[in-house]
């Protein structure tokens, strides 16, 4: 399969028209769209990246009213949520419509949604007039992708086409919120933290590690965000073991020098800049990727989940 760039949103859409897959940019990650409607074409998103099965979709909109077609259970709190957070970096877990196939929701009988605030986003997703699943645009578990080459560098040959748009302003995945219960539960941690949502709905609660929450949102028990090296956590003072290719990112210059070193001047840019760091890493055959740790706050929660996730081996 031959992979078409464009910049132009209208021709990205003719792919999704004809039951194709298109890669595109949001305000968080790029994303790998297909009609949610078409379960050939969905079918096809779990192919390119190699993502199993169990592991349900998000479906975007372009307009509020399109949330109408994937869910006829809007709770007070969903509710409250959208009218603060669309359009923008949240997901919310609703009780999906019949129409909305099994393929995209993992076999769940609830949906994810978002709808995204990204300019170019936002055209297509209009353009389509359809709801679009998308997950990230990475092959399955490795860093999402936030420009339109780390898209290329994972999919090119396997995808239909890539909307080329700028590099991601956020770098951090969406915050998603289940809000099929009386206290909503934050399954994945984003650029909208649990105070932000407090402020909004004050029964948010965090997800605990239970089995039933790892029931609730499959994709969390899968391996995330791996790059090829080994990724050491470390704090700002501690010392660190020579090795021979090594890498460091975060906020404060370590005293020993690395082969690639990236110093982020705030705690968004580190979030910002993180997944393309891991993949720049693996570009060069870095062996171990040191990176600082943060405090839990503001998108510092969501950031140390990243970081941790991709610790685990
Ligand atoms: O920012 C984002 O959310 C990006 C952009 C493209 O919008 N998308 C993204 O999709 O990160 P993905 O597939 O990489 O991650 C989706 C997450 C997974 O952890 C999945 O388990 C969870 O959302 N999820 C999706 N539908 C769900 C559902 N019905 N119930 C529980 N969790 C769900
Ligand atoms: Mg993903």
């Amino acid at each position: 399969m031959r992979t078409h760039l464009t910049h132009s949103p209208t021709e990205a859409v003719e792919f999704i028209k004809r039951g194709g897959i298109v890669a595109f940019p949001t305000e968080t990650v790029y994303g790998l769209g297909a009609n949610v409607f078409d379960e050939d074409s969905v079918r096809k998103i779990f192919e390119a990246k190699r993502r199993p099965t169990d592991n349900p979709l998000i479906a975007h909109i372009g307009a509020l009213e399109q949330i109408e077609l994937l869910s006829s259970d809007i709770t007070q709190n969903a509710r409250k949520l959208i009218d603060a957070f669309f359009p923008g970096p949240l997901t919310v877990v609703l009780k999906k419509t019949e129409r909305v196939p099994l393929i995209a929701t993992a076999g769940l009988d609830t949906v994810g949604i978002r709808m995204p605030r990204h300019q170019l986003a936002r055209e297509f997703l209009k353009a389509c007039g359809t709801p679009v699943v998308a997950p990230s645009a990475n092959l399955s578990g490795r860093p999402s992708p936030t420009t339109w080459q780390a898209v290329f560098e994972d999919l090119n040959g396997r995808i239909d086409c890539i909307l080329q748009g700028d590099a991601t302003e956020i770098g951090l995945e969406s915050t998603v919120v289940d809000c099929t219960r009386v206290s909503p539960v934050i399954l994945r941690t984003g650029a909208i933290s649990q105070a932000d949502l407090l402020g909004v709905v004050p029964e948010v609660v965090e997800r605990d590690a239970d089995t039933l929450d790892v029931v609730r949102s499959p994709g969390i028990r899968h391996r995330h965000y791996s790059p090829k090296a080994k990724v050491v956590l470390v704090h700002e003072s501690e010392t660190f073991e020579p090795s021979s290719s090594a890498a460091f990112i975060g906020l404060n210059r370590p005293d020993r020098s690395f082969q690639l070193i990236k110093i982020c001047n705030s705690l968004d840019d580190y979030a910002h800049s993180l997944f393309e760091f891991l993949r720049e890493c693996d570009r060069n055959g870095i062996e171990y990727i040191f990176c600082e740790t943060m405090h839990s706050e503001g998108i510092g929660t969501a950031l140390m989940d990243r970081l941790q996730r991709a610790a685990e081996r």
